[in-house]
């Protein structure tokens, strides 16, 4: 029996389960990690000797990153450059890579374990290229459906965001690389990410947006912090020495490093006072001309200045950096680590609505299947600086076809493009004169490596379409993935006189010119952004078009299309009519999902359409939504019998979901976040907007997600923790028993859970805790464990959860501390936030 408690520091049964995945994993991946480690006394002995030969100039070169993902070498003493790679969700920098399910799918499975196989996978991939230091888990709370990087987060929930992340750093760090978690704090959305602040009271701060990094510390022992972007309560993250230095070093007893988020340091005397001890990508602020005038000058110590290089250099001493060989001889395409990522996709597909058995479907009895939307053929993924490119992909068509036989059609309709942009920019024609005036077919492409088209072009060719769709096409042509711009030129001639879509898609700027006049403009550093205009254009007259791009980091699209957008809706419809059953695999994608800006509440790109089409033709039409969070569903919700969140699902993604279609795998995963009926529903409603142009008043308080749905009394289209299965559970009565141990109460939560259908499958039995007799303002219930437990048809456990004394406090801000509020509580056990099966009393 699996079970874990909320803050879970004292649950022996959890610290035996760890030491077990802890065994299984050196037996699954055997690998000889030896490296000499250090710690305690020998450690800062070690870092002592180092540091004292280090010249002021060289201890300031040091604390500034070098070569924009490396801790910088110091030959002369023997230190090593210390290589890292962004994360989440696989290992981006350096070519393809396995490509996991994105962190919100991971918090969906609620499986700690796996949570664990996650971390050690993306590790054994960082072994495999030489990287020691991964740049995630992320962890910042859901707090609404637009953030931009939802996905890359670990939903609304403190308990659960805390024993996702625990186990990924712990995965990540058992394979001698160190985690990062970040960012340090309340960067809770895309939109205005650079110089937006967010004002949040303490208590808020410390029971909800604090917990996953107070975990990542105290339990996890992660090695690095990367700070946000954003402000927090009127300082810059990078600068807030009450954050930075008085919480996280003080109070957490972090003694790792704390690095900026690229780019997000903008001052030198206060940043340097505030706590950060690396900044990334390099030194701009934080090098030896700036600093060496103001450690002269007292404005900063050395004192404080040798505190952050013993950081760095505990960073790369103690587990082993010294001598370590990093890159070992791993596949680059590791089977261990794909069956990780599609395990994880099985557990975290949501099966949000199932009306009338539609699913599972027989595959005995379907004899025509359609399968409609952009996001069947391939597998989507959130985008920006969490993107890897994976060495090949399931798409959901391809995991059909495998479980499908030979006696059924299946036939699929991508109708849409990921955008606009990508649907026309394959069928777009174009001619340009070529140096020696002969016209040619396609444009002139012309490269250069900086991002401001200066300089002679390194390269120039002709090329047919304009579609680089990921940093590939930028490595394959000029060798570098940023820093990298392009112009390209040439003529479109329309054979028919109409009106024609002109679409762009970037990540980051693009502009179009037309007849030397500006049609379409997103120039400027962003995540994927789509735009088109729509313009009547002459047949056989000829427009001279141009259109320039810049790569600056993070993920690398470029997409310009024009034609006619023809729609192939009908064709789908009339297949779709009698067919047996209907997909629709709609979402977002890295398109219009990701790093930089926020979205939508909407699905985009005229998806709605597209299922209610579906929908009306067929009434076996099921919706698998792929997103990192909740979409607006009202259009359709009530035409469609059943829908699948199927999230970003990495690699095997497809095939994931297809076994669940089929009922070859029986779906386990639980929404990690409150899904609203509309946007308006939820709680930051009325606090998301930029208040003045640059700051957020966190106004619901400790009141985010289910906590605020249920205070406001708005019951939500799925709740906290929703997740369908196709077999049944019977909850028994839970009880609760309170024992004192060190002085500190814990309460033993049991229960019995019996898999009462016809199928194997796993239930995530949820205890929430609800104050009785509170002085303090409370929610009306709180997550404080959970388990995930694997039963065949008929069995029967018992399940335990304890509650330490952590799991029942919160934080009294007039006192200074965590207190337990009241003396009378009730456990509620259940299988959602909304379907609670038994109640239990406890008096402490
Ligand atoms: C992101 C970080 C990322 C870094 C390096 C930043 O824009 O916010 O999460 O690790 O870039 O790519």
């Amino acid at each position: 029996m699996v079970s874990y408690c909320g803050s879970f520091s004292n649950v022996l049964r959890l610290r035996l389960w760890s030491l077990l995945a802890a065994v299984l994993v050196s037996v699954v991946f055997q690998s000889s990690l030896a490296a000499q480690t250090y710690s305690g006394h020998e450690l800062e002995e070690k870092v002592e000797g180092y540091l004292k030969q280090m010249t002021l100039r060289e201890k300031l070169e040091y604390i500034g990153g070098y070569k924009d993902f490396y801790i910088r070498p110091v030959p002369r003493l023997g230190l090593p450059a210390v290589k890292m790679s962004d994360g989440p969700i696989g290992v981006r920098n350096y070519g393809m890579s396995t490509q996991y399910p994105a962190c919100i799918m991971l918090a969906a499975t609620w499986n700690a374990e796996l949570a664990n196989q996650y971390g050690t996978g993306i590790g054994r991939d960082c072994r495999g290229r030489g990287v020691h230091i991964l740049l995630g888990p992320g962890v910042n709370i859901y707090r609404n459906p637009l953030c931009g990087r939802n996905f890359e987060y670990t939903g609304e929930d403190p308990v659960l965001a805390s024993q996702i992340a625990v186990n990924v750093i712990e995965g990540i760090q058992s394979q001698g690389v160190l985690a990062t978690v970040k960012h340090f704090i309340a960067n809770n959305q895309d939109y205005r990410r650079f110089d937006s602040g967010s004002n949040i009271d303490e208590r808020t701060l410390r029971e909800i947006y604090m917990p996953a990094f107070k975990a990542a510390v105290q339990k996890a022992s992660v090695g690095c912090v990367m700070c946000a972007y954003n402000l927090l309560n009127g300082d810059w993250c990078s600068a807030n020495r009450w954050l930075n230095v008085d919480i996280l070093k003080n109070e957490w007893g972090f003694d790792g490093i704390l690095m900026s988020d690229w780019g997000a340091v903008h001052e030198i005397v206060g940043v340097a006072n505030g706590g950060l001890d690396i900044e990334m990508p390099s030194g701009h602020f934080l090098n030896p001309d700036n600093l060496e005038i103001m450690v002269r000058s007292g404005k900063v110590t050395e004192a404080t200045i040798d505190d952050k290089v013993r950081r760095l250099l505990r960073t790369v001493i103690r587990p082993g950096f010294l001598t370590q060989q990093q890159k070992l001889d791993y596949p680059m395409n590791d089977p261990k680590c794909a069956a990780i990522a599609l395990d994880v996709a099985r557990e975290g597909v949501v099966l949000l609505k199932n009306d009338s058995k539609t699913l599972p479907l027989d595959a005995a009895d379907v004899k025509k299947i359609v399968v409609m939307g952009p996001f069947g053929g391939f597998v989507p993924e959130g985008g920006g600086s969490s993107r890897v490119e994976p060495f090949g992909e399931i798409s959901t068509v391809d995991g059909i076809k495998d479980i499908i036989g030979s006696g059924t059609s299946l036939s699929y309709y991508p109708v849409l493009g990921r955008s606009v942009a990508d649907g026309i920019s394959k069928s777009s024609v174009y001619s340009h004169v070529a140096k020696d005036g002969t016209v040619k077919p396609g444009l002139l492409a012309e490269y250069y490596s900086n991002t401001r088209l200066e300089g002679d072009p390194v390269l120039v060719r002709s090329e047919d379409i304009l579609n680089v769709a990921s940093q590939r096409g930028l490595v394959d042509a000029v060798g570098l993935d940023q820093g990298v711009s392009v112009r390209w030129s040439g003529t479109i001639t329309p054979d028919k006189t109409g009106e024609y879509t002109l679409a762009l898609c970037s990540d980051d700027g693009m502009r179009v010119w037309l007849d030397g006049e500006v049609i379409l403009d997103a120039w400027g550093d962003h995540a994927a952004q789509s735009d088109f205009i729509r313009s009547k254009l002459i047949a056989g007259k000829s427009y001279k078009l141009k259109v320039e791009y810049y790569q600056n980091g993070g993920d690398a699209v470029a997409q310009f299309g024009w034609g006619v957008q023809k729609s192939s809706l009908d064709d789908a419809v009339a297949a779709a009519a009698d067919a047996d059953a209907v997909i629709v695999c709609v979402g977002f994608g890295a398109d219009s999902e990701g790093e930089g800006s926020d979205h939508s509440f909407g699905l985009p790109n005229g998806q709605d359409e597209l299922i209610k089409a579906a929908s009306a033709a067929n009434k076996n039409t099921v919706v698998v939504v792929h997103s990192g969070g909740n979409v607006d569903m009202q259009e359709w919700i009530s035409d469609v019998p059943a829908i699948l969140q199927g999230w970003y699902p990495g690699q095997a993604g497809g095939q994931a979901i297809a076994e669940i279609l089929f009922g070859k795998v029986n779906p386990s995963g639980k929404l990690p976040q409150t899904y609203e009926k509309s946007w308006e529903d939820n709680p930051t409603y009325n606090s998301y907007a930029l208040k003045d142009g640059y700051s957020v008043d966190y106004t619901e308080g400790i009141f985010v997600g289910y906590r605020g749905f249920e205070k406001n009394k708005i019951k939500p289209q799925f709740a906290f923790g929703h997740g369908l299965s196709y077999t049944t559970f019977k909850y028994g009565k839970p009880n609760a028993i309170v024992a004192i141990t060190d002085g500190k109460p814990h309460v033993m939560v049991t229960f019995s859970l019996k898999n009462t259908g016809k199928m194997a499958g796993s239930e995530v039995p949820q205890v929430y805790l609800s104050w009785k007799d509170a002085s303090m303002a409370q929610p009306l219930k709180a997550l404080k464990g959970f388990a995930k437990v694997n039963l065949k048809p008929g069995e029967s456990r018992d399940v335990t959860v304890v509650l330490d004394s952590d799991a029942l406090s919160s934080y009294d801000v007039n006192a200074g501390k965590w207190v337990i509020d009241g003396k009378k509580f009730e456990v509620l056990v259940g299988s959602a936030s909304d379907d609670i099966r038994g109640k239990a009393g406890f008096k402490l």
